[in-house]
């Protein structure tokens, strides 16, 4: 059992819950221009635009449930405590879920944030965002009407990048599931642990852009590819 394991995974991990992808053939880049409702200048543009985009992203969110991917990492982390790193470009809680499930104290370093918490561009100040957040809400800190999801958008800097080096530079095992391998700097983190010595596996319904990168692939759909992987990890 590889002592370090760190695990990048993307919307393909929760694909089978029902919550879209981006850059599929019918993923929300399909149907959103992710220049209005992805940047912070889309957002300046029409905050009520992007606030409904992502009430939306929450109320499916609010009615999905974790897949067999999702436990069958809950699994793996509660197993191996204090071995594995679940990194996600994902901003649904999916991964919480199973975690509290298999009552794995496990945490998720969300990179890109999360639908479940709200930020307020004026003071800083972060709150569980309600079910539905409005452009003119008050901040519940400061009172000014400047509250926004807590998620990075194109051209932000993604969160907890200091502890994801960290993970990586000391991981044995690396392994991507369910992303395109087409952002910056989650795309990049392959690179990085196999310079450290990490054998990488991808897990992906298609071959991402990077697939050449890795050592293993192991195609199909995640509900089938991550319960079959961790069976044999912990075997
Ligand atoms: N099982 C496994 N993989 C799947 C499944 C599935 N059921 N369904 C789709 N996939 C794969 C697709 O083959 C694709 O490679 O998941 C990947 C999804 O890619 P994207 O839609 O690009 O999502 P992601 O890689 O998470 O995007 C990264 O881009 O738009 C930004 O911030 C957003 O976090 C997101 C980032």
């Amino acid at each position: 059992m590889p002592e370090n394991i760190v695990i990048l995974t993307g919307a393909g991990l929760s694909a089978e819950s029902g919550l879209g992808t981006f850059r599929d053939k019918d993923g929300l880049w399909t149907q959103y221009d992710l220049e209005e409702v992805a940047t912070p200048e889309g957002f300046a543009r029409n905050p009520t635009l992007v606030q409904d985009f992502y009430n939306a992203r929450r109320a499916n969110c609010r009615a999905a449930t974790p897949n067999a991917a999702h436990h069958a990492l809950a699994r793996l982390a509660r197993d191996y405590p204090g071995t594995v790193t679940l990194v996600t470009q994902n901003i649904d809680d999916m991964l919480e879920r199973a975690l509290r499930d298999a009552s794995c104290t496990s945490d998720v370093i969300h990179m890109h944030g999360e639908l479940a918490r709200a930020l307020c561009n004026a003071c800083g100040h972060r709150w569980d965002a309600p079910a539905e957040m409005h452009a003119d809400d008050p901040c519940p800190a400061c009172g000014r009407a400047a509250t926004r999801p807590d998620v990075v958008w194109f051209g932000e800097i993604p969160y907890h990048m200091e502890a994801i080096d960290t993970a990586l530079s000391r991981a044995t095992l690396f392994a991507a599931i369910g992303t395109s391998g087409e952002v910056y700097p989650a795309a990049g983190f392959v690179q990085i642990a196999r310079e450290m010595g990490a054998h990488t596996v991808e897990l992906n319904l298609d071959p991402s852009a990077n697939v050449h990168i890795f050592d293993e692939t192991r195609p199909g759909p995640a509900t089938q590819t991550v319960p079959a992987w961790v069976n044999a990890l912990l075997a």
